[in-house]
């Protein structure tokens, strides 16, 4: 595998960390190269993945040696690529959960928020500061950060590139859990290995559900929901799954 993206496999649990320290896991184009080859045929081998960042960043961003040397087709390009990329890791058919290390900024949390859930180090600190570059977030930040953290707040971080620290990250919605520093790989395996025990095909349905209700109308989301719903019960799991609880057991589900 790459330097700048490292991938481990425990069990059924992917690991990618962002490894470029020295430079705060800052998202250069070799770095997002990297991890778009790591989630390539991760679904085939993995069951969740986690994505952290190696030292005292998850990622600072895009790297700002680069942006500089942009003009305008080519900073369009670019962003659409780690647009792109992002919502490809959104889409996959696993659960992706942030285990956010430490810095989380601009390109950095943008990535954050395209996992399905974040776990935060109560030493991460989060912020959109492009704004002191004199440009703005590229790869989903006024896009999904008002989704998570409503209009206003997202306004706020935006406008004044203010950072925030884990214990307001996790009051305005911004990370879903904050725990102790040296705890952070264990919780996310934690939460990965209760995932893992349910249908691998709910689980994969369930996601397709809940993300088609930030682009979908209210109307035709439940539509959908419904016909996903209908669908699983005609899974063996489903049946499994309802039979193990009348039986007072534990069900053992195939994927099926
Ligand atoms: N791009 C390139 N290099 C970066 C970087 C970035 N985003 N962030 C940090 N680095 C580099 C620094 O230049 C420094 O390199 P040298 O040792 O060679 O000088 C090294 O990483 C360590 O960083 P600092 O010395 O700055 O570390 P610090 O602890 O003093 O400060 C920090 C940490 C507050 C996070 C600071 O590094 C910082 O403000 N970084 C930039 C954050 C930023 O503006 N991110 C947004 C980028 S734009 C973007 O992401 C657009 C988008 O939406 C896609």
């Amino acid at each position: 595998m790459g330097e700048r993206v490292k991938l481990e496999l425990d069990g059924e649990i992917a690991v990618a960390t962002l490894n470029r320290p020295e430079k705060l896991n800052a998202l250069d184009t070799k770095t997002r190269m990297e991890l778009a080859e790591v989630i390539e045929g991760i679904e085939e081998v993995a069951r969740v993945l986690i994505i952290t960042g190696s030292g005292k960043a998850f990622a600072a961003g895009a790297d700002i040696n680069e942006l500089l040397q942009r003009d305008a087709i080519k900073a369009f390009e670019a962003t659409k690529l780690g647009t792109d990329l992002f919502s490809r890791i959104e889409e996959l058919e696993i659960p992706v959960i942030a285990a956010v290390n430490g810095y989380t900024l601009g390109g950095g949390c943008e990535l954050a928020m395209a996992c399905d859930i974040r776990i935060a180090s109560e030493k991460a600190k989060f912020g959109q500061p492009e704004i002191n570059l004199a440009i703005i977030p590229g790869a989903g930040g006024t896009q999904r950060l008002p989704r998570l953290v409503g209009l206003g707040m997202a306004k706020k971080l935006v406008l004044t590139g203010e950072i925030i620290d884990a214990q307001t990250a996790l009051r305005i919605g911004l990370v879903e859990e904050v725990v102790e520093h040296e705890r952070l790989m264990e919780r996310a395996k934690e939460v990965a290995a209760k995932i893992i025990e349910k249908s691998p095909l709910a689980v994969k349905v369930a996601k397709k559900a809940l993300n088609a209700s930030i682009n979908m109308p209210l109307k035709e989301g439940l539509r959908y929901e419904a016909s996903l719903f209908a669908l699983l019960f005609s899974s063996e799991d489903a049946k499994e799954g309802m039979r193990a609880f009348l039986e007072k057991r534990k069900p053992e589900f195939r994927g099926r």
